[in-house]
């Protein structure tokens, strides 16, 4: 783990999170959620793993379903890894420390700054116009989410730099005008580590394997069966040519260069040792040893979400129990900032 800034001394603390918004798959499992787990078994900070909730709300969305949805994201951390006599887990409304400190960070951070934010302009499309002021401010949320723990370390995917980028800005700027020349708030890091920290969808090798992909296909969902997670991997576009021998053949060919990644990932190897023992064969030897290794790896965490899923009422004792804990950090620490800043008390 990289070190925190010098100036700020505080405990070194890991959060992270993900948006109960349909089924978790492959991509968040070896982009972030491997790496939520290593950290907690590092046992050196204290981790803290939310449900976004708050951020779900940014689109539209059901509120039905959203309970469910949130214990499902719920147990598919517990699945993959994260325990929660470790690490806190806990929905994000469930600590209202979060939309407190968003509040104080939206008179804190910029509107010019908001502008430049790339998952804005892609979630609200064309007609921005209509998309809520909730989603505009999103990444004021997330930068709440992670310094209402004063956190100092983010395991997050790629596509999340910009919004660490913003959430620094946002410590940087409220430790000078705030701060009395102490870095009240950590200059928080991105942990992106691993092969598989980019992971592509099946169908295009330059496209992000994402929920939101309107084709099943073109993602591993962690509680896919065995069947099914060989069918899609049959059926992963590839290229006619076969593997080649070294990792620089991978080059221009993005279809060729996830699926190997994918392997090396879920096989604890380097891409080179991949290529050493399939360059020169051709994906119909290959295809069938990714998928044996991706259903080796995933059975215990699809059986273990299987069982989770079944017993609503331990996954909400457990999301009961992160919110206390998370809420004994978050709390002390937002009322800290509203004296900082002048609030009556
Ligand atoms: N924006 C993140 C995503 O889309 C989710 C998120 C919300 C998050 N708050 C966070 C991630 C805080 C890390 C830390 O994946």
């Amino acid at each position: 783990m990289s070190d925190t800034p010098t100036d700020y001394t505080g405990p070194q603390r890991v959060l992270s999170g993900m948006q109960p918004t349909g089924r978790l798959h492959l991509g968040n499992y070896l982009g972030a959620l491997k790496n939520w787990v290593a950290l907690q078994d590092e046992g050196t900070q204290e981790c803290f793993y939310c449900v976004v909730d708050l951020h779900a709300i940014t689109m539209p969305h059901d509120p039905d379903t959203l309970p469910d949805a949130v214990r499902s994201a719920a147990a598919a951390y517990i699945a993959a890894g994260v325990d929660p006599s470790k690490s806190a887990i806990f929905a994000q409304s469930a600590v209202p420390a979060h939309a407190e400190l968003a509040w104080i960070f939206n008179c804190v951070a910029r509107l010019g700054w908001l502008e430049r934010m790339t998952q804005f302009k892609d979630k609200a499309g064309k007609d921005k116009e209509r998309a809520s002021v909730g989603l505009f401010t999103y990444p004021v949320l997330q930068a709440a989410d992670i310094l209402v723990y004063k956190a100092t370390h983010v395991p997050v995917g790629e596509d999340q730099k910009q919004h660490l980028e913003l959430c620094r800005d946002i410590a940087a700027r409220f430790n000078r005008d705030y701060g009395k020349g102490e870095a009240f708030f950590p200059l928080t890091e991105p942990v992106i580590q691993g092969p598989g920290a980019r992971v592509m969808s099946l169908r295009d090798g330059n496209a992000k394997m994402s929920k939101s992909d309107v084709s099943d296909n073109s993602r591993i969902n962690l509680e896919d069966d065995a069947d099914t997670i060989a069918r899609k991997i049959k059926k992963a576009k590839t290229d006619p040519e076969p593997l080649p021998s070294e990792e620089a053949g991978l080059a221009d060919r993005p279809e060729a260069a996830n699926l190997v990644g994918i392997f090396a990932a879920l096989a604890g190897k380097t891409k080179a040792d991949i290529l050493a023992e399939y360059g020169g064969q051709g994906f119909g030897a290959f295809k069938p040893a990714l998928a044996e290794a991706a259903v080796q790896y995933l059975a215990p965490i699809s059986d273990e979400y299987r069982r989770l899923i079944s017993d609503k009422a331990e996954i909400d004792r457990i999301l009961s129990a992160g919110a206390e804990r998370a809420s004994a950090v978050a709390q002390p620490i937002v009322d800290e900032t509203k004296k900082t800043i002048g609030f009556w008390s």
